[in-house]
């Protein structure tokens, strides 16, 4: 696997252009399966996730035409299977939208139950519910879920946590059911909106979306449709953290302010000027960051997918700041890594204690998953030295042209070729 490479020191400056979000693509591209016509998919991220997604569709028989580097045409009209295949699905969770879309479309979907994650376990028991209410059952047996129904009718579900993926996979199942679904206690994520406008785009009855109440009236008919994804609220909440973190002056475009609000409130906090213009946000920061506790909320609380960036931040900042995850078990695997480059932090379950240092300085660190990753390069950029940052294949799950993105704004950052590590035998 190659790695980043990267001297520290240098302040980003300048313009970095926000691509489309990870997590909308990855569960529009599924729902696409429910047209019955040619979707046209623009500002697509350009990212291994949608690669994944994409080649899935492929594989049940859409026909994909890539028409630019971020414009997709798919044609879920061929698909005649509703069996995902197990190879590809396993190595991505959100290969789990196929049950959501695979069910609304054929009454039935069998797809490899997701993996576990680098931050604890990633249970489906609120997607079961949510398919449960519309009249499926599910079977799970050899790795695989299978859902089937004879036919799928509205119900009203109330979501015992507010889940993103059972949400999503219920609005799918939702769409094209017979009758009205309401889901009570609902996400409310950015991506949650931006699905839900894709779906009525192509013919469904989605409203609510944004709050914790939808409600889906049942459709027969999906047809083809042209639809922009919106910007990467979390990618640019990690170029935000980039900038503020080596002290630059940075220009955010392609951006909605209004989904970066937890984001720049959090980091005026801490010190950092954010101004906000109609479809961009500038990060400067000119005096040292001030501590600031942190706890991780569903939508519109601080995102937990900005929990590692901003980790990176407080490591800096003068005092002591608390970090509560209040989403995922286990998401301070990269607080190990980070201590390498001198960061000061102690975790207790899901809390964290960050005591600041004057600066971090390089070290060989890896990137634990995709986030975490994000928050090992902004690490290294304003730690004094140069420092490696391995199994980048996470980074760039989720981030477009990072090494481009990052490069233009000045840092110091190169991708270097991973050597295949000698096995014992070998170097004896
Ligand atoms: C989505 O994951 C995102 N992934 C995650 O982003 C993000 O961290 C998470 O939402 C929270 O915002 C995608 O959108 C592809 P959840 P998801 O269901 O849907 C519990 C990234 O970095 N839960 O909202 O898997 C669960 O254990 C990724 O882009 C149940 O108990 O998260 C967790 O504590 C990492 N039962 C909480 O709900 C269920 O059936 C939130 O999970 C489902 C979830």
């Amino acid at each position: 696997m190659d790695k980043f490479v990267i001297t520290g020191g240098n302040r980003l400056t300048g313009e970095v252009s926000i691509s489309g979000a990870k997590n909308a693509a990855i569960a529009i591209i599924p729902a696409v399966i429910l047209s019955e016509g040619v979707c046209r998919i623009e500002n697509v991220p350009n990212i291994t996730d949608v690669t994944a997604i994409t080649r899935m569709l492929y594989d049940l028989g859409a026909e994909i035409r890539s028409v630019n580097k971020s414009t997709l045409e798919i044609d879920p009209r061929p698909i005649r299977s509703y069996v995902a295949s197990y190879e590809l699905a396993r190595h991505m969770r959100a290969s789990y939208y196929l049950l959501g879309a695979l069910l609304g479309r054929f009454s039935h979907a069998v797809v490899t139950m997701p993996g576990g994650c680098d931050f604890g376990v990633r249970p489906i028991d609120q997607h079961l519910k949510g398919f449960s209410a519309l009249g499926a059952s599910y079977k799970l047996e050899s790795g695989m879920v299978d859902v089937y129904c004879d036919e799928l009718v509205g119900n009203n579900i109330y979501m015992d946590v507010v889940t993103v993926g059972a949400t999503v996979n219920t609005m799918l199942a939702a769409v094209r059911a017979k009758g009205t679904t309401v889901i009570e206690n609902a996400a409310k994520e950015p991506h949650i909106v931006d699905l839900a406008n894709f779906l009525n785009t192509m013919g469904a009855d989605v409203r609510g979306a944004g709050t914790d109440v939808i409600k889906i009236k049942g459709v027969e008919h999906l047809h083809g449709c042209t639809y922009s994804i919106i910007p990467d609220q979390i990618e640019a909440g990690t170029y935000m953290a980039a900038a503020a973190a080596t002290g630059g002056d940075v220009l955010v475009k392609n951006v909605i302010p209004k989904h970066l609000e937890s984001i720049s409130a959090k980091l005026e906090e801490m010190g950092v000027e954010v101004e906000e213009y109609d479809d961009a946000v500038r990060v400067r920061r000119t005096r040292p960051l001030n501590k600031c506790n942190i706890k991780t909320m569903p939508h519109p609380g601080f995102p937990t997918d900005m929990q590692p960036q901003i980790a990176v931040l407080l490591s800096i900042a003068k005092g002591t700041s608390i970090i509560n995850e209040g989403i995922w078990d286990n998401r301070f695997r990269y607080v190990e890594e980070l201590k390498r480059m001198g960061a000061q932090i102690s975790v207790d379950g899901k809390v964290a204690v960050v005591e600041g240092v004057e600066h971090l300085t390089a070290a060989p660190v890896k990137a634990t998953d995709l986030r975490a990753g994000a928050a090992m390069l902004i690490a290294a950029m304003c730690a004094s030295g140069v420092s490696s940052v391995e199994d980048i294949q996470h980074i760039e799950r989720g981030y477009e042209d990072v090494e481009g993105k990052f490069r233009a704004l000045g840092a110091d950052i190169r991708r270097v070729q991973e050597q295949e590590k000698p096995s014992v035998a070998q170097a004896v």
